[in-house]
Order: structure tokens, then sequence, then C-alpha cells
């Protein structure tokens, strides 16, 4: 049996972690793909992957690429393609450049991988896996954006050092779009099945809330470039889930049709991905509150999803 190809479409500073991810964790063998000008990195970092490899002892083989023809027949694609945000700049700011890299990407995957799973962590995410599936014409459940999952990372690492537990045991689900009114969900959120409000202060915890909703900028801020590491795990705990069928309930964006009372809106929300793709989305009940702020989280990502229908290309 030939191993899984894992494509990932830009080769950047989370194109490299997720390489070495799917390395290590020898999910396939790795196309590390970039635009002709950043052809011979890609192949420099396929390259140092691989002989990490030996070290490690991974069988997986890694490629750089400028040729989308090594991407045909990919499992997975994930696609990091554009340009990172800069101190400063909102995800949304990025739209302008982003756009038609999707685009270009969209039609090249179309064209060379037409039996992947698409895994989207370009910015603005919700807008930009939008645009992915309504210009490939995809279904549903085989294109999906990374956010809820790094998210979800980011308030459950603040709430495992606030309570001095381990982060194995917390679990804080984030849903809405990957923008600064994200909803993180605080009646779900347990530690280890007990309520976080039993052992976090209300006060602290609406600290760490406001921490998350800005937690890739306050890194922004810090390196003068978007975070790679944790995106990167983000996304490949989802190709994980897809390549073995683990099941796994992670937040994620997904299309909407109806669900939360949402229409052709990708958005984040809590969905089971397995062999099949997307195979669910979990409809939770959400009270007043907490619809009001995804109301709002909505309200954020449709004015970004308008601009984008806006544009011609
Ligand atoms: N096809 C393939 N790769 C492309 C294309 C394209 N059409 N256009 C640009 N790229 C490549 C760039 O050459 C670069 O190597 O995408 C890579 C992006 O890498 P980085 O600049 O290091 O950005 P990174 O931190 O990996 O973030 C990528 O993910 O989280 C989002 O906001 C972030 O939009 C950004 C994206």
């Amino acid at each position: 049996m030939s191993r899984n190809k894992i494509a990932l479409i830009g080769a950047g500073n989370i194109g490299g972690e997720l390489a070495n991810l799917c390395v290590a964790k020898q999910l396939g063998d790795v196309v590390l793909f970039d635009i002709p000008p950043k052809e011979s990195f890609a192949k420099g970092k396929a390259l140092d992957l691989e002989q990490a490899s030996a070290l490690s002892g991974s069988d997986a083989k890694v490629i750089g690429s400028s040729n989308w023809e090594d991407c045909a027949g990919a499992s997975v694609l994930i696609i990091t393609a554009g340009i990172p945000r800069k101190p400063g700049q909102s995800r949304d700011d990025l739209v302008a450049t982003n756009l038609p890299i999707i685009r270009n990407v969209a039609d090249n995957a179309k064209k060379y991988c037409p039996d992947a799973f698409v895994i989207v962590i370009s910015n603005p995410l919700d807008a930009m896996v939008y645009e992915f599936k309504r210009r490939t014409g995809w279904d549903k459940s085989k294109v999906v954006g990374m956010a809820g999952a790094l998210d979800s990372a980011r308030f459950q690492l603040f709430l495992a050092r606030e309570a001095g537990v381990s982060v194995k045991d917390v679990r804080a689900p984030v849903l809405g779009g990957h923008g600064d009114d994200m909803v993180p969900l605080l009646r779900y959120t347990t530690i280890n099945g007990m309520p976080v409000g039993q052992l976090i202060a209300k006060a602290k915890l609406d600290e760490l809330v406001a921490r998350t909703r800005k937690g890739g900028g306050e890194i922004v801020g810090l390196m003068g470039t978007s975070a790679y590491f944790a995106p990167a795990a983000g996304a490949i705990a989802m190709a994980e889930s897809f390549l073995l069928n683990q099941k796994r309930l992670l937040a994620c964006a997904a299309y909407l049709e109806g669900e939360y009372g949402y229409n052709d809106l990708y958005m984040g929300v809590p969905v089971v991905i397995g062999a099949g793709g997307i195979e669910k989305v979990i409809e939770l009940e959400l009270d007043a509150e907490e619809k009001a702020m995804l109301a709002k989280s909505a309200g954020s990502v449709q004015t970004i999803v308008d601009v984008v229908k806006k544009t011609e290309g």
C-alpha cells in the first residue's frame, strides 16, 4: 500500500511546521509547494526535514516544488499560501493580497487534486475558505477552515495555567469567526467535566476570554509576524482525524446551510471530522447572550465575505 500524499500549499512558517508534524507523525509523504521564486527555498526546507527524519526514524518523504503536478493525487491539501499579518494589521487587512492567491490555489487544486480534503489556514480565514469553496464548487464536506482548533487551544492553555492543571484536562470550545469577536463558550468549558466557573473566578475568566480573542494579535506584536506552531498543530489534528477516521469533534470553520440560523457562510462551529471529511455539524443549544455574540461575529464575517463576493475574479 502506498502512503498518503499531503500537499502543503505555502512553504513558509506554517507550511514548514506542518511538514515537520506530518513527518514526525508519519501521516504520509509531503509536498511542500510554493511559488517559483520560492521553489529553491521550499526544496531546501524539504531537504532539511528529510535529514532530520534520518535522526527521528521517520520514513516519510518530503519534496519541495513549485509544480502543481507534484501535488496530484494528494489526499489532503493544507493551504497557507498568502501573506501573514504585521503588527497593527487585522486579519481582514490581508484580503486584497490573499484573495487572488486563494483563487489561484483553488483553480490549481481543482485541476490537480480533485479528491483532496482541503484545510484552509490563510487569512482572513472565514472569507478565504468561503472563496475556495465557491471557486471550486466542491462539496462542503471536503472544504474546511482551521481556526476553532487554534482559538480553543489558546483558551485551554490560558485556563490550564490559571487553574494550575494539565492542559489535557481543559476543554474550551471557541465558536464564531476567526476574528476579535470570536465566541469562547464559557458555559461549555470544563476541567475534566467540572464547570470552569467552579475553579476560576468570573473576573479572571473574563480576562482570559479577552486574551483569547486577541491571542493571534498578541503573538504578532511579539514576533512581528503570525504564529505558526499552534496553527500548524491545529490543522494537523484535523488532517489526522480525516486520514485515520478518528471522528474527532473539533471547532472548525464549516459551511453553514441553516445551522445556528446562518446560510451560505463559513464560521467556526463544532464538527465531526472522519474519513468522509466534515461528517457532521453539531448544533449546540445557545442562550440569548451566546446567540448575540455569535450574531456579532457572523456580522463581521459577512462584511468581509461581501467584499470578496464583490471583487471580480
Ligand atoms: N501559491 C503557493 N504559495 C504561495 C502563493 C501561491 N499562489 N502565494 C504566496 N505563497 C507562499 C509565500 O511565498 C510564502 O512562502 O505562501 C507562503 C506563506 O508563508 P509565510 O509568509 O511564512 O506566512 P505564514 O506565517 O506561513 O502564514 C500563512 O496563514 O495564518 C495565516 O495569516 C496567515 O495568511 C497567512 C497564512
